[in-house]
C-alpha cells in the first residue's frame, strides 16, 4: 500500500503501474486509432529503462467519418470506424481485446481548481488525513457538479488531479507525510465534460462489445507522451493541433494544472484551402501539406502550383495558380487559431506557470512553418512533440498525430494520480463507485 509521490515519470504515481495487456482507442476527427500495448518490465537492477517502457504490440488506424470538431456526429460511422481499427490492432497483436482506456476531446471540457482544507491539530499527518483530505474532495466535488447542474448542463467529472499540497499556508509541499501541522490543504485541479457528450462515445464504444476503462483528456494524454520530466515540472503549455480540435493543457510541478479545447484544427486549413481555390478537399489537403507554410514568403510570389478546379475532369488541364495564394489562405486561420490559444492561455490564470515552454504536436503541427509562427505569436519557445518512452510504434503511427494515443496506453499503464472516471458515476450517489476509481480508494484508503 505505498503511495509514491516522487516523480518517476511525468506525473506522480499515487497508484501501482499495471502489467500485462491494455488497449486504448483514440478517436478523432481525423481518424480513429487502436492501440494495443504491453507493459515493459522493468530490469531488477534499473540499468536497462528501455525495458522498462510499454511495447505497442498491435495498431489499427481508419479514417474517421463521424466525429466533427472532436464530437461524434454519426454514431453508426464512428462504430464502423472503431470496430476496423480494432479489429486490425486485433489481428496485429493476436489478442483479443474487451476494454479499452478512451480520449475525450467533446463535451466542452471545463478545468477548475477545487481548494480542500483538513484540520490536523499540531498532529503528524499520514496517509488517513490523506484519506480524508480525497474522502472531502469527493464531497466537495458533489457540490461542484450541483452547480454545474445549476444551469442546466449535466456535467460528467472526468479527472481529479491533486496537484500540490500546503500545510499552514506553506506552498510547494510534495509529500506532507510525516509532517506536522495545523491545516493541510490541496488544489485539486478537477476537470468535467458535458454528460451527453460522454454518453454518446460511450454507446459508440460498447456497441464494439468493449468496456470503457476510463476516459483521459485528449491534451492531457499528448502530455503524458511528448513531455520530458523537466518540462512537465518546471511549467509547459502542451498545444494539441488535431483535424477538428486544438487542445490545450498546462503541465506545472509535475502535474496537469488547466485544459482546454478549442473547436478548431487542420480541417479548418484544408476547407479554407478547398474554398479559397475552388479545389476539391482531397486536393486541398494534398497542396496543404505538400506546399503549405504557415508563414507566407515573397518568393511564394513566383511559384505556380497546378490547383485542379472544382467540377473539372483529370483530362482539363489544371489551373496554375500561386504559391502565395496557398499560403495567404493558411496563414491567417494558423494566426487565428494560435491567437485563441494564447487568449485561453491568459484566462486560464495559469499565465505565470505555464512556463516559457510550448510543445506543439497533433497531425497539424506538422504543417511547415507552424513552430515558427507560434513563436512569433505565443512569445516562447517552441518544441515539437512526438511520443516518446514507448516502444513499438511502427514509423507509420510514430509522428505527432499519435501523441494522444500513446499518452492513453501511458495512462492505462502507468494509472497516474488522476482517479479517472471509469463508467457513468451519477453525481450526489456516494458508494457506487465502480471501476478504477473505486479501485483506487480501495487500494489506497
Ligand atoms: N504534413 C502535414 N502538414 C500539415 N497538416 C497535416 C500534415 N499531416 C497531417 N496534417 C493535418 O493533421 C490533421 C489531423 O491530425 P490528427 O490526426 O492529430 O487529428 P485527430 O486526432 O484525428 O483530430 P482531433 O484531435 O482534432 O479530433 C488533419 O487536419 C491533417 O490535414
Ligand atoms: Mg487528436
Amino acid at each position: 500500500m505505498s503511495v509514491d509521490w516522487g516523480s518517476g515519470s511525468v506525473t506522480r504515481k499515487l497508484t501501482k503501474p499495471r502489467s500485462g495487456t491494455v488497449a486504448v482507442l483514440d478517436i478523432g476527427t481525423s481518424k480513429v486509432c487502436c492501440l494495443i500495448a504491453r507493459a515493459g518490465r522493468p530490469s531488477p537492477d534499473g540499468t536497462n529503462p528501455i525495458a522498462a517502457q510499454p511495447r505497442v504490440i498491435g495498431a489499427g488506424h481508419q479514417v474517421s467519418r463521424g466525429v466533427r470538431n472532436g464530437t461524434i456526429v454519426d454514431v453508426d460511422a464512428t462504430e464502423d470506424a472503431i470496430r476496423k481499427a480494432v479489429h486490425m490492432a486485433e489481428q496485429i497483436a493476436q489478442e483479443t481485446i474487451s476494454s479499452v482506456t478512451v480520449n475525450l476531446s467533446a463535451g466542452a471540457p471545463q478545468s477548475e481548481i477545487l481548494g480542500v482544507d483538513l484540520d490536523i491539530g499540531g498532529q503528524q499527518i499520514d496517509e488517513s488525513d490523506l484519506r480524508r483530505i480525497f474522502q472531502q474532495t469527493h464531497t466537495m466535488r458533489d457540490d461542484f457538479a450541483a452547480q454545474s447542474n445549476g444551469n442546466g448542463a449535466d456535467r460528467e467529472l472526468i479527472h481529479s488531479i491533486p496537484v500540490g499540497f500546503s500545510i499552514d499556508g506553506q506552498q510547494g509541499i510534495a509529500d506532507p507525510r510525516g509532517m506536522f501541522g495545523e491545516k493541510l490543504s490541496v488544489n485539486m485541479h478537477l476537470v468535467s465534460a458535458s454528460a451527453n457528450a460522454v454518453r454518446t462515445i460511450r454507446a459508440a464504444v460498447e456497441r464494439c462489445h468493449l468496456e470503457i476503462d476510463g476516459f483521459v483528456l485528449s491534451p492531457y494524454a499528448a502530455g503524458l507522451s511528448t513531455l520530458v520530466e523537466d518540462e512537465s515540472d518546471l511549467g509547459v503549455t502542451v498545444v494539441d493541433m488535431g483535424g477538428g480540435t486544438t487542445g490545450i493543457s498546462i503541465f506545472y510541478d509535475g502535474e496537469m494544472v488547466f485544459a482546454d479545447t478549442i473547436p478548431v484544427g487542420g480541417n479548418h486549413v484544408t476547407s479554407d484551402v478547398a474554398r479559397g481555390l475552388s479545389t476539391p478537399i482531397t486536393n486541398a489537403e494534398r497542396l496543404k501539406t505538400l506546399y503549405g507554410n504557415a508563414i507566407a514568403a515573397e518568393s511564394d510570389e513566383h511559384e505556380m502550383l497546378d490547383v485542379p478546379q472544382v467540377g473539372e475532369d483529370e483530362h482539363t488541364a489544371p489551373h496554375q495558380l500561386p504559391r502565395s495564394l496557398l499560403n495567404g489562405i493558411i496563414q491567417p486561420r494558423i494566426e487565428e487559431t494560435f491567437e485563441l490559444v494564447r487568449a485561453r492561455l491568459d484566462n486560464s490564470g495559469f499565465g505565470a506557470y505555464a512556463g516559457r515552454r510550448v510543445v506543439l504536436t497533433g497531425g497539424a503541427s506538422q504543417l511547415q512553418g507552424a513552430r515558427d509562427l507560434a513563436v512569433r505569436i505565443l512569445d516562447k519557445q517552441v518544441r515539437m512533440g512526438r511520443p516518446l518512452r514507448i516502444r513499438g510504434l511502427a514509423e507509420a503511427i510514430a509522428g505527432s498525430a499519435f501523441a494522444t494515443g500513446a499518452g492513453l496506453i501511458a495512462h492505462a499503464i502507468e494509472n497516474p494520480s488522476s482517479l479517472t472516471m471509469p463508467v457513468p458515476l451519477q453525481y450526489g450517489e456516494p458508494g457506487r463507485l465502480t471501476g478504477r476509481l473505486g479501485q483506487w480508494f480501495r487500494e489506497h484508503f
